[in-house]
């Protein structure tokens, strides 16, 4: 395995070979450094505004710019043509930022789109040709802006058994013994955190909130106190106690729904990415959405990337990047299905000449160029790209629900569904990509775990409400 990856990243520093034609692209991407969840508003800082420029910067170098290592076929260089762009962002002050930010790196203030008036003068748009490319909100079904507020991940997807999937890991075998085994070692950090966690929650329940506060202290706050108690180890040990508990919210190999982020994702690369190989002139070339890091580790679940690394069950670090290429040796304008290969790529953290977004293989095979209709058929496992499937999976029959399922029997049709199929996808469900935020301090569903001894009895709806109750009085 090591000979095998090694191998590969080496193939992966090897420059593209002559005449290969990128024709799309689809970027999923973490906001910058921003402020500890555990106090409101959160905010993108200055730091993580340079992150998320900078990664702007790396994937012009790569797509955009004239002189680019991947040009997108067809993309303007320098001035933004945005029919050829789609750029989305759920309602959340972070994410939206970020984005902002990132299209500044992606299309830098221009003078030429300086223009002559009838008299002779010639204006330039402001900030020295600041580019103006908007950026789409996705709002969620369950109506939360400001997700990266939230500490509670499915709370915001709008997706019933999402959510009940979720608290099932506070049943798990794994989540109960972690629980246990590190009680001592949470409650050795109080002197560190009690000015924000109290003994109580001092637990590995709020493995997260309590690594996210200690991670941006380390970065932002010159006095910790006692701080000398953060050694490497410990710090490391927060980490990784934060990946498990995380990880373990965001994927089940034995239920997929609560991976929905990382399906709903799958399904968003699929239609743009078919979309993109029947491109005309109007269609976009690059599509960029801004989401959190529950997103990247239910996708790397479902595509079998654990199995390339352990690593990719470690949340990502801030301003990572995941791309999606859709690429082509043939010279003819409208190449065939059988020409066309995908290729995916991530960053950890910014990308950038230094960190660049590197290759990997999806879907447990071992090549990281994959011919589409592989890559559709790794996909379709696990995407879910309409309306109607999202709700049958969520278990949702109202609201949008309602309409999508309306009349037309679905009961026979395969749940997972193919790209390209029916429509597309409501604003309303997309939107749990970045809403199924960051989570962490939930549920007392410990209680409920140790009083009523199993998630039966408790009805799907008490437990949601108390998902909500919970949300309400804490974030992210
Ligand atoms: C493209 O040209 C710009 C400006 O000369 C330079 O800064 C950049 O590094 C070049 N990029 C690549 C990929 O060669
Ligand atoms: C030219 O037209 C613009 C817009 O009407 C006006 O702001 C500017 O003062 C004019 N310049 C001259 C030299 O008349
Ligand atoms: C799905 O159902 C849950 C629980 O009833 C609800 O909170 C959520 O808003 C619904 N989502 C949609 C998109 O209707
Ligand atoms: C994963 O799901 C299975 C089946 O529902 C369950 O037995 C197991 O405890 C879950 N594991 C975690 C970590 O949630
Ligand atoms: C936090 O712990 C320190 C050291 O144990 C103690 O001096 C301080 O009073 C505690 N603060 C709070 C708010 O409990
Ligand atoms: C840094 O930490 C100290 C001690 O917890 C706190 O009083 C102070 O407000 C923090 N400063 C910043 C900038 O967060
Ligand atoms: C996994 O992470 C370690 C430590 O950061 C790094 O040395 C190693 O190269 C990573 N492996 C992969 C496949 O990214
Ligand atoms: C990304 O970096 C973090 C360390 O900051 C690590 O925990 C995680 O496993 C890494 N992920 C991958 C896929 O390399
Ligand atoms: C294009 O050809 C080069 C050289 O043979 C090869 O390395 C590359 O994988 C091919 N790309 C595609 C998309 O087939
Ligand atoms: C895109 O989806 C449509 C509708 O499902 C399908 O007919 C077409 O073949 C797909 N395109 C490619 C390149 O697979």
């Amino acid at each position: 395995m090591a000979a095998t990856l090694a191998h590969l990243l080496l193939l992966s520093a090897v420059p593209l070979a002559t005449a290969e034609t990128v024709l799309g692209a689809y970027i999923f991407h973490r906001h910058g450094d921003r402020t500890t969840k555990s106090y409101k508003p959160t905010v993108l800082t200055s730091l993580g505004a340079e992150q998320v420029y900078t990664s702007g910067q790396y994937y012009r170098d790569q797509y955009i710019s004239s002189n680019a290592s991947a040009k997108i076929n067809g993309v303007s260089s320098d001035l933004a043509v945005l029919s050829q762009l789609q750029v989305t962002a759920p309602t959340d002050d972070v994410l939206q930022n970020s984005a902002q930010v990132f299209l500044q790196g992606l299309y830098p203030p221009t003078t030429m789109a300086t223009q002559t008036l009838a008299n002779g003068t010639k204006v330039n748009a402001p900030l020295g040709g600041y580019q103006y490319i908007p950026v789409n909100a996705v709002s969620t079904a369950a109506s939360s802006s400001n997700s990266e507020d939230s500490e509670w991940l499915q709370a915001g997807s709008g997706c019933g058994n999402a959510v009940v999937s979720s608290n099932n890991y506070f049943l798990s075998e794994e989540y109960v013994s972690a629980l246990d085994s590190t009680k001592g070692f949470y409650s050795s950090l109080l002197p560190v955190i009690n000015s924000t966690f109290s003994a109580d929650k001092a637990t590995f329940k709020n493995a997260y909130t309590i690594y996210d506060y200690v991670h941006v202290s380390q970065i932002h706050n010159a006095s910790i106190p006692a701080s000398s108690l953060l050694t490497t180890e410990t710090v490391h040990q927060m980490q990784t106690l934060a990946d498990k508990h995380e990880f373990g919210l965001a994927y089940n190999a034995s239920e997929p729904v609560r991976a929905i982020a990382g399906s709903t994702l799958a399904g968003q690369v699929l239609t743009f990415l078919n979309s993109t190989a029947l491109s005309t002139p109007s269609t976009p070339k690059l599509e960029i959405q801004f989401g959190a890091y529950a997103t990247f580790l239910s996708f790397f679940g479902l595509a079998s990337l654990p199995k390339v690394s352990e690593n990719f069950t470690g949340i990502v670090d801030y301003a990572s990047s995941i791309a999606f290429e859709l690429v082509t040796n043939s010279t003819s304008a409208k190449p065939s299905a059988s020409e066309l290969s995908v290729r995916f790529r991530f960053a950890n953290g910014t990308a950038s000449e230094a960190n660049p977004a590197q290759e990997y293989p999806l879907f447990g095979q071992d090549q990281t160029l994959l011919g589409w209709a592989d890559f559709v058929k790794g996909m379709q496992q696990f995407a879910i790209a309409d309306t109607a499937s999202w709700c049958k999976i969520c278990g949702n029959s109202t609201g949008v629900c309602a309409d999508a399922l309306g009349g037309s029997d679905s009961s026979g049709s395969d749940p997972v569904a193919t790209a390209g199929h029916s429509g597309g996808m409501s604003r309303a469900v997309a939107g749990v990509i970045g809403a199924l935020v960051t989570l962490a301090v939930i549920l007392g569903l410990e209680a409920l775990v140790m009083g009523l001894g199993g998630l039966r009895l408790v009805k799907k709806a008490a437990l949601r409400r108390n998902a909500v109750e919970e949300v309400s009085q804490t974030k992210a």
